[in-house]
């Protein structure tokens, strides 16, 4: 898979450690920043990986700050971006399944890594269930606003 991977400070030293984790599976990953663990502003990388996905040059994006949250609301401004802020691999499972999620956004602060590439893993495994699940993914997209006007 093609994965878009940032992170602001909070998040860094986990994006890190996933980035040799899916380099090490054959994942062709573009990683965004940041650098360092010096403060930054997490809608930076959000916006940058959720770009990244919303024009196709990822298959999917990750993102990691102290809780995920920020990641998140960043990354669902972005037409197109499904971002999810998961703890768990069974809501990684899930947001794949039924909610098409595209990005996920997760914890470095208060999960552990070997958790988070469980999440990471299971996330990029799990294809979309479509029927059912389709019409409400569809209707999410029905009031975003073209790519165009972003
Ligand atoms: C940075 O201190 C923190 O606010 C950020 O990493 C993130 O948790 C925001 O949602």
């Amino acid at each position: 898979m093609r994965v878009a991977l940032g992170s602001d400070h909070a998040g860094f030293e986990q994006k890190e450690s996933l980035k040799a984790h899916l380099v090490a599976q054959g994942h062709e990953v573009t990683d965004f920043g940041t650098g360092s663990d010096e403060s930054v502003d997490y809608p930076d990388y959000a916006l940058l990986v959720g770009r990244e996905v919303a024009e196709g040059d990822a298959d999917f994006g990750v993102l990691v700050c102290g809780t995920g949250i920020g990641m998140a609301i960043a990354a669902n401004k972005i037409t197109g971006v499904r971002a999810a802020n998961v703890t768990s691999p069974e809501f990684a499972r899930l947001a794949r399944q039924h909610n098409d999620a595209n990005v996920i956004t997760v914890s470095g602060r208060f999960v552990d890594p070997e958790i988070n590439e469980r999440i990471v893993d299971e996330f990029l495994a799990t294809p979309f269930e479509g029927g059912r699940h389709a019409g409400r993914v569809a209707k999410i997209a029905s009031v975003e606003s073209p790519r165009s006007q972003e």
